[in-house]
């Protein structure tokens, strides 16, 4: 089993059942011709995550790590009509290439895209009570996971989701002694959220298009 595969098969998850549409293909290439790195989700997990706030009617989605708005397309055009998704980017290139892209799938008046280290745009979005967010996805940089999650979970109410991408980093996250600073802020997540009463959670490992990694679902029970 190798890469190889695992894109082959991506490819016809994506031919049978995901379908392919123009607003996503366009984000995909303005992203890469504005030098923006090709991590985002696979159109598979796209609409993973699409299908899960559809399943739960989430009407508030809190996204931390936009880059070019390729998720955000896929978790807004979930939205029912006066639905939100607040999006975190760091970045304020990415954020114009997301603002276009988004504007492009016509989600402009859904999205709120917000540019700052989320570390400073969490607590704001607290304060103006923003949420409570029915689903959260954190994709931004990996040892700030526990931060966010903290402030996702603040901002939840009981049956909300959060979802944390690449939370297995190829095997990487069984590893105690590693230095990989993405390792470590998954390892610091796993722990926050073992000691924490409020959610109950799982990782599924995954292979595909983005090779050998991982997401985890917590589910905010009290
Ligand atoms: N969710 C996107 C991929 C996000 S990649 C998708 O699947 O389409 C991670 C993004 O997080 C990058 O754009 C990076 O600039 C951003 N990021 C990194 N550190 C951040 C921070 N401290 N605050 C907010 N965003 C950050
Ligand atoms: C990286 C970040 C991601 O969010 C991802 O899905 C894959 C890779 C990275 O920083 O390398
Ligand atoms: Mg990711």
């Amino acid at each position: 089993m190798s890469q190889k595969t695992w894109d082959a098969v991506d490819r016809y998850i994506d031919d049978v059942l995901v379908g392919h549409d123009d607003a996503l293909r366009a984000a995909v290439e303005a992203s890469a011709a504005g030098g923006l790195p090709a991590i985002q989700v696979s159109a598979a997990q796209g609409k993973l995550l699409h299908l899960m706030a559809r399943a739960i009617g989430a009407r508030r989605i809190l996204e931390v790590g936009t880059l070019g708005g390729y998720s955000a397309i896929w978790l807004a055009r979930a939205l029912p009509a006066g639905g939100r998704l607040v999006t975190l980017e760091l970045d304020p290139h990415h954020a114009d290439v997301a603002r276009a892209n988004l504007a492009r799938a016509g989600l402009t008046g859904a999205v709120d895209l917000r540019v700052g280290p989320a570390i400073e745009t969490l607590p704001r979005l607290a304060a103006e009570k923003a949420g409570p967010f029915d689903l959260s996805f954190i994709d931004a940089d990996k040892p700030g996971n526990a931060d966010y999650f903290r402030w996702a979970l603040t901002m939840s109410r009981a049956g909300s989701v959060i979802i944390v991408d690449n939370t297995v980093r190829e095997g990487g996250v069984v590893d105690g002694t590693s230095e990989d600073p993405g390792v470590r802020g998954v390892r610091r997540l796993n722990d926050l959220i073992a000691s924490e009463p409020r959610v109950s959670a799982t990782t599924i490992q995954t292979v595909g298009a983005k090779g050998y990694d991982g997401f985890t679902l917590a589910v905010v029970v009290g």
